[in-house]
């Protein structure tokens, strides 16, 4: 079959797969944040809404899209298909119609570990797919068995060989009843996207319950799918039903909102984070009130007003949503580091989501890791010094720690940074930051 391919670069420029670890980001800290800082859509959210695209027929129209690397790998996958694509003043129009299956070029995929979530459309879309394991990140071996054992259920052949995975169904894809041994974000939403196509009902249990979930069962349903229970434990799928192209508004980026939060906690300032939903993060913000932080919420967003100095959290446990989230996990980390007393976070989610305390120890914080947990001893202060992003919300982790540092800060491989905080250094500029990008 005649592919119609269309150039592909690299999503900003920077190349992953053989990420160029890039950007230099310079801080000098020692300001309370004041002002206002913005949130856009949900980066979390507006993946797999994207992936989704490739079921629908006509054009869908996807507002509050943030320019973000990881959205723009996204958009490559999607014209790399065939699909026509447009983004500007943040919505993205997707057509799908000329689109065509065929195998994901490595390359592509390793622009984004998360472009797995278009294994089910591309399944459900063209009856085979062709894409490369996502394989581990920064924070850890990121396994997608839950992904690959629901759709082998749904009727799908998958064969794992040399790094690629090779799915078919030739029959079609079929509803079932499945059982996730944990709540997975990708494997729920790459179950709802295959079970859109199936033949007949699935229904999921102990699915996951993100807003992004529900979200993308919103975009669907207004594309004429029948999902019920979206945001629950139990998400039943009538599949069959054709998908005609919609328009969209994405939920604001709660993960951005809470690491905006931070900012202001850390800096002992007083900030507003404008378009932050306060229902997407109702065990947040008790945490910065426990932290002595005064939190309000208006219609317009969140409010933080911090005292100078933070009081420790005894303990924190990330856990599946709506728990703490675990990418928060880091930002929290930074904040408490200056707080008077010891607090205790536990990563449960991924095994590898500590990086980002060599880092901070190098700014002075005094963290150590015991059985799982980091513990951390708040100090005075912290010191600037040179430092690497890790990964994405250490890297914003690092960010916190050094607006709060006295001196001068240098946080490198900032492009880490970059794949979810769009303009990360004008939205803290504009709130008397002195940061800039190097
Ligand atoms: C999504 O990742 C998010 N990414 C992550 O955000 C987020 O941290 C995570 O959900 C948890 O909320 C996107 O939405 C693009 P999971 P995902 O499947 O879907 C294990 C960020 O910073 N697991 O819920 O990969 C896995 O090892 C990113 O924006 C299996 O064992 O998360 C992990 O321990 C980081 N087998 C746990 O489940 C599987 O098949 C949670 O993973 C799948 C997952």
């Amino acid at each position: 079959m005649q592919q119609s391919r269309q150039a592909v670069s690299g999503a900003d420029g920077h190349r992953k797969g053989c990420f160029v670890l890039s950007g230099k980001i310079v801080i000098v800290g020692g300001r309370p944040l004041r002002g206002e800082l913005p949130v856009y859509g949900a980066k979390n959210s507006v993946l797999p809404i994207l992936a989704a695209a490739v079921l629908t027929s006509g054009a869908s129209v996807i507002k509050n899209c943030p320019a973000l690397s990881d959205v723009g790998a996204s958009l490559n996958i999607l014209k790399y298909l065939g699909c026509g694509v447009t983004f500007a003043d943040r919505t993205v129009t997707v057509n799908a119609d000329a689109a065509c299956g065929g195998p994901i070029p490595d390359g592509l995929m390793r622009e984004m570990r998360s472009s797995i979530i278009f294994l089910g459309a591309l399944l459900g879309r063209f009856g085979s797919a062709e894409l490369s394991a996502p394989g581990g990140c920064e924070i850890g071996l990121r396994p997608i068995d839950l992904h690959l054992d629901a759709l082998r259920e749904m009727g799908a052949r998958i064969e794992e060989s040399h790094g690629r995975i090779l799915c078919s169904c030739p029959r079609g894809l079929r509803g079932a009843e499945l059982s996730l041994s944990f709540p997975s974000v990708g494997a729920t939403e790459n179950i709802l996207l295959a079970a859109c196509a199936a033949e007949g009902t699935t229904r999921i249990y102990n699915a996951a319950k993100e807003p992004e979930i529900e979200d993308l069962a919103a975009f669907l349903i207004k594309a004429g799918a029948d999902i019920t229970g979206a945001g629950s434990a139990e998400i039943v799928i009538r599949g069959g039903k054709p998908l005609t192209g919609c328009e969209h508004t994405v939920i604001p980026d709660r993960i951005a909102a809470g690491s905006y939060l931070a900012a202001g906690a850390i800096t002992g300032g007083s900030v507003t984070v404008v378009g932050a939903e306060a229902k997407h993060l109702r065990t947040v913000l008790p945490i910065f009130r426990a932290a002595g932080c005064e939190v309000t919420e208006l219609a317009r967003g969140i409010r933080i007003e911090a005292p100078e100095r933070l009081t420790a959290v005894k303990y924190i446990r990330t856990m599946p949503y709506p728990g703490f989230p675990t990418d928060l996990q880091a930002p929290l980390c930074a904040c408490l580091c200056t707080a008077k007393g010891t607090s205790i976070i536990r990563e449960t989610i991924f095994e590898n989501r500590y990086k980002h305390i060599a880092a901070l120890t190098r700014l002075g914080a005094d963290i150590s890791l015991e059985s799982g947990c980091a513990v951390i001893r708040g100090v005075d202060s912290l010191t600037g010094a040179d430092v690497e992003a890790e990964d994405l919300r250490g890297g914003f982790a690092l960010l916190l720690a050094a607006l709060a540092a006295e001196g001068r800060t240098t946080v490198r491989h900032t492009a880490h940074i970059e794949r979810g905080y769009e303009n990360v250094c004008a939205v803290l500029q504009a709130a008397g930051a002195q940061i800039a990008k190097e």
